[in-house]
Formats: C-alpha cells, structure tokens, sequence
C-alpha cells in the first residue's frame, strides 16, 4: 500500500490496498501507525459489501452497537446508516443529523472508541463540488500548544462527560427528527469522567481529551473557573493550524483517531442533495502499544 500524507496538520491518502482483502497482521500495524501519525485516513474508491465493511473495521477493535441505534443495515447491528434520504412511505433511510457540532464519538462512553470508519455511498454534489465535508482538528497538536501552566493545571485531572449534552443541542434544532432519550437510554450511558490529558495509545504522546459535544465539567473544580478554562480549552481548540477538512468522494472509506481528533459535519447540501454512509464505531479493546511497538 501506498501512504501519501496531505502535508496538512491531519490526513493521508492509503491507496492500493484493497479493503475488500483479509488485512494481513503487517497491514494492520503499518494502519495503526499511520493513523496514530496522521489521524485520518481515507481509502479512495472501495467497493466492499457491508458484511466485508464491518469485517475491516473489526480487524482494530470490537465494533460499538450505537446506544441511539435507531438505523442499520439489516441483521448488523454494528453498521449505522448516516443519511438524510427518504422512503417512498417517508420513514428515513439514516441517521440524518449525525455529528452536527464539534464532539468525540464515545468520549461519554466509560470505554472509549479508537476510530471511526464511514463508507460513502452517496455524497451531495453542487456545480462539481461535493459537499457534507468532515472537518478534524488536532489534539496531539492542540495539547502540545497550551501554555505550560495550563498543563500543570490539567494534569491528573478528570472531566464528566454527557451522551445527553449533545442529543439535546441537536434535538432543540428545527426539525430535529430524535425522540427524547428514554429512561434505559440514559441508564445505559450515565455521565462519565475521563482525564482531560491522555496518553494517546498509538502514538504514547498527550492528547487534550475534551470536545464541546459532551464535556461538561471538570471534576471536583469550581464551577466558575471550570465553565472559564473549558472555554479557553475549546477556543483554543478552533485555531486554524489545527484544523483539517475531508472533501468525500462516493467510494471513500474514511477512518478517523477519535482519541487524538475531534470532529464536525457541515450540514451545507438540501434535503434533495443525498448523502448515505454505512458507519462502524471501532472501541479500543485491542492491545495497541504491543501492536504498534
Ligand atoms: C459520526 C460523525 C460525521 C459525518 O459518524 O460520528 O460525526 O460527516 N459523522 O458524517
Ligand atoms: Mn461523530
């Protein structure tokens, strides 16, 4: 396989490769390396079944059955469908408002993910340019840049983080299609703390482990100065060097850090201009510096 990074802060083209193929144990290591380094990988132009899909993404980690699960693909649990299509009956095809907002996927999670993977099926296209772009940004490099009593101050520290927090911003917007979270939905995911400073486990680097998505306190601080510094930390987070943008094509697979990134979907195609994309949550159960190592 070729590897060609973007030259960007996050990114990297892996062609000839053929994910439709069994990985091998070196393809999977020289994969886990690439993305611990460039934090989002894209695999242009694959043309694999669902099963082979889920397969792929099995090889990093147990795939995540979404606590929402509202959409997937018949008998596979593990594959969401993302996509503002409609049925002839009018019930969606997907999850239509999927990651609308700057979050980790499953930083709410006491188990955290490792990657996310989507396939593209269907992208929106407007005058040649394809739109619903995925944007990055990167908090290997976010953390590196805080000042150094910032740093001192995180260290040790923990943070709750909330799967509600982010399924309520969305489910206020106009036209939000999600019901209220059930009483099982939320005792399944109860608020959660993580440390705000991690140890990112494929590249043994600190990453800044905090998203406005679902972060909503740091633990045991005073609330005033807690609101003031998670502020600092998601201001600090938009600067423009840490910020990278995935342009898709159909065929795409896309599989992203979500330890050492955090992401956002622009919602700028109508509901005529279709996007559909299979979705397999990776968890971080796999021994990762050993495979790295
Ligand atoms: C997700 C997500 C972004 C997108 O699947 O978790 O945030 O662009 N998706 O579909
Ligand atoms: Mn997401």
């Amino acid at each position: 396989m070729d590897i060609i990074p973007s030259g960007q802060t996050l990114g990297a083209r892996v062609q000839a490769i053929d994910l439709a193929m069994p990985l091998t144990d070196a393809d999977l290591r020289t994969l886990l390396r690439a993305l611990g380094q460039h934090g989002v990988l894209c695999f242009p132009n694959q043309t694999f079944d669902t099963q082979a899909f889920a397969a792929f993404a099995h090889r990093f980690g147990d795939l995540e059955v979404n606590v929402a699960n509202l959409f997937h693909e018949p008998d596979l649990p593990e594959v969401m469908i993302l996509s503002n299509q409609v049925r002839p009956d009018g019930k969606p095809v997907g999850l239509n408002d999927a990651g609308q907002g700057w979050h980790t996927d499953m930083s709410y999670s006491r188990d955290i993910a490792l990657a996310n993977v989507l396939h593209a099926q269907a992208v929106p296209m407007r005058n040649g340019k394809s739109l619903g772009e995925t944007q990055f940004r990167n908090m290997h490099a976010a953390y590196d840049e805080l000042p150094d009593d910032l740093k001192h101050k995180l260290e040790g520290r923990t943070a709750t983080h909330d799967f509600e927090k982010f399924w309520e911003v969305m489910r206020q917007r106009p036209g939000s299609r999600r019901p209220a979270l059930t009483e099982e939905q939320k005792r399944k995911k109860p608020p959660v703390s993580q440390p705000l400073v991690r140890i990112h486990p494929l590249t043994g680097r600190k990453v800044l482990y905090a998203n406005p998505g679902y972060t909503m306190w740091i633990d045991g601080m005073d609330p005033h100065e807690s609101g003031m510094i998670l502020d600092y930390l998601f201001r600090h987070q938009e600067r423009a060097d840490f910020l990278y943008a995935h342009h898709w094509a159909v065929g795409d697979v896309l599989m992203w850090d979500n330890i050492g990134t955090v992401h956002n979907a622009v919602a700028d195609y109508m509901p005529d201009e279709h996007r559909y994309m299979r979705r397999a949550q990776v968890m971080a159960t796999l021994d990762y510096p050993a495979l790295v190592a």
